[in-house]
């Protein structure tokens, strides 16, 4: 009865040609045909699409679409949401068939982040090519680690880390603590839960932060190989300051990823990473992180010493 995975992303732009031009010649995703005026398809795997991305009036990120197996497991979710006072809605046939799944629904979580539902999937067989030599992305046996993870912010954090369990039934991976201002007695820190709903390490993550002006603080998307890494890294470099690089590469602790940190064009970062730590949910026992990487990840506001 709990979420399967990350299935896909909805994100908004007001520049659709930026996008298309960002998704097929720097991260490397294959455009996919679209029955909608104004929709970007994006596929990374054999799904027929991870990235939905939409014209509108903002750039931001939308709302991540989670997978469920079955119906029973899907209505089993919005009678939970709907208990925790969440308000659902179902969406028609038509727009169901416009993600490829069987049904769809949408809510929001207490931190007012949005958020989609979905069982069922489509598929046309079409083999994945990408654009610019992307040897593959990482989205487990049969896609079903889902397209990377999500970082979303929570003020009300407790309340949102406990809604994600309980509706969702995510599972604590690690509960990181990071003291950005040294760590001394009046330093209280900054609460992540990095929760994971199968093997990959985290699926969503939760930061006690005000909320994101572009609707997440990163999204994660994962390649086969650190070849694969190092040459988005150079395409990035090489878009003579078209793409801003947010953080240098380095190597999370906690989820073992090597990665580096870039902007979209609808304002929220991606993190594009190899080798994550995959878990074993039966037998893992939650961590609390102090660190954030064991070597790298500079970030761009971050001054020289
Ligand atoms: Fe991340």
């Amino acid at each position: 009865m709990s979420v399967k995975s990350l299935g896909y992303a909805v994100i908004e732009t007001q520049d659709l040609d930026a996008w298309r031009d960002y998704a097929e010649n720097i991260l490397g995703v294959m455009s996919a045909a679209s029955a909608e005026d104004d929709v970007l398809l994006f596929r990374m795997d054999d799904r027929p699409f991870r990235l939905r991305v939409q014209k509108g009036e903002q750039d931001r990120f939308i709302a991540p679409g989670w997978e469920f197996s079955d119906k029973d497991s899907f209505e089993a979710v919005i009678a939970r949401l709907e208990a925790a006072g969440r308000t659902v809605e179902r969406a028609g046939v038509m727009e169901a068939r416009g993600r490829q799944v069987y049904e769809l629904a949408r809510s929001s979580d207490p931190a007012g982040n949005g958020l989609e539902l979905f069982y069922g999937r489509f598929y046309d067989y079409v083999p994945f090519v990408s654009p610019a030599a992307v040897s593959g992305f990482v989205t487990g046996d049969n896609g079903d680690m889902g397209l990377g993870h999500i970082v979303l912010t929570a003020p009300n954090f407790d309340e949102t880390h406990a809604f994600y369990k309980e509706v969702f039934g995510f599972r604590d991976t690690d509960l990181g603590r990071f003291y950005m201002m040294g760590g001394g007695p009046d330093d209280p820190g900054v609460g992540f839960a990095f929760l994971h709903c199968n093997g990959r390490h985290h699926s969503l993550a939760l930061g006690q932060m005000p909320e994101s002006p572009n609707g997440a603080v990163h999204m994660m998307v994962e390649v086969a190989t650190l070849e694969d890494v190092g040459r988005a890294y150079d395409r990035v470099l090489r878009s003579k300051g078209k793409v801003h690089l947010s953080a240098s590469l380095g190597r999370h602790v906690n989820d073992k990823m090597t990665s580096f940190y870039m902007r979209t064009p609808s304002g929220f970062d991606i993190e594009y990473g190899w080798n994550g730590l995959v878990i074993d949910p039966a037998t893992w026992v939650t961590t609390t992180s102090i660190a954030v990487s064991d070597w790298g990840h500079r970030w761009a506001h971050e001054k020289d010493d």
